[in-house]
């Protein structure tokens, strides 16, 4: 079982690299590329939301927290852009936890839901 492994890791490795690679000639690349090898921590929770069930999908809980960090990023920018320069969004202000299964507070999802709604109206 070990040759395997190692096996899947230099792939991923050199994956990993390809993109970095591509990275460097195009500003833009996917988030999730490299993180696509086995071994990944799957997500915990009954993913709902697509930008949460496709990272889980690709690249398990680690590409979800990746997805969730540039929304929270996505969101912040739109945010300043329309004037509301104050604005705070921390992980903290939907999930009690930061830990295992990432618990969401009572209104996490709706919150999620209506940030999102309005992200879509910004350009
Ligand atoms: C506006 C609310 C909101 C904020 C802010 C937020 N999240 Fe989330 N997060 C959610 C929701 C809702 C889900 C569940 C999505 C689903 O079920 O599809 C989720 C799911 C996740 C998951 C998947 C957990 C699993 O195992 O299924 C991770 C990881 C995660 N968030 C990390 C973060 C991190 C890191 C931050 C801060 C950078 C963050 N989140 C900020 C609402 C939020």
């Amino acid at each position: 079982m070990r040759k395997p492994l190692v096996i899947l890791l230099s792939a991923a490795a050199l994956i990993a690299s390809g993109t970095l690679i591509a990275s460097a000639t195009s500003s833009k690349t996917a988030v999730t590329n490299g993180d696509d090898s086995e071994a990944v921590e799957p997500c915990k929770s009954k993913q709902k939301t697509g930008l949460v069930k496709g990272a889980c999908k690709k690249g398990g809980q680690k590409a979800a927290k990746k997805a969730m960090k540039s929304w929270v990023k996505k969101v912040k920018k739109a945010k300043k852009a329309g004037g509301d320069t104050g604005y705070k969004l921390t992980c903290k202000a939907c999930h009690t936890s930061l830990k295992g299964a990432y618990p969401l507070k009572a209104d996490g999802m709706e919150q999620f839901k209506k940030l999102n709604a309005w992200l879509k109206t910004q350009k």
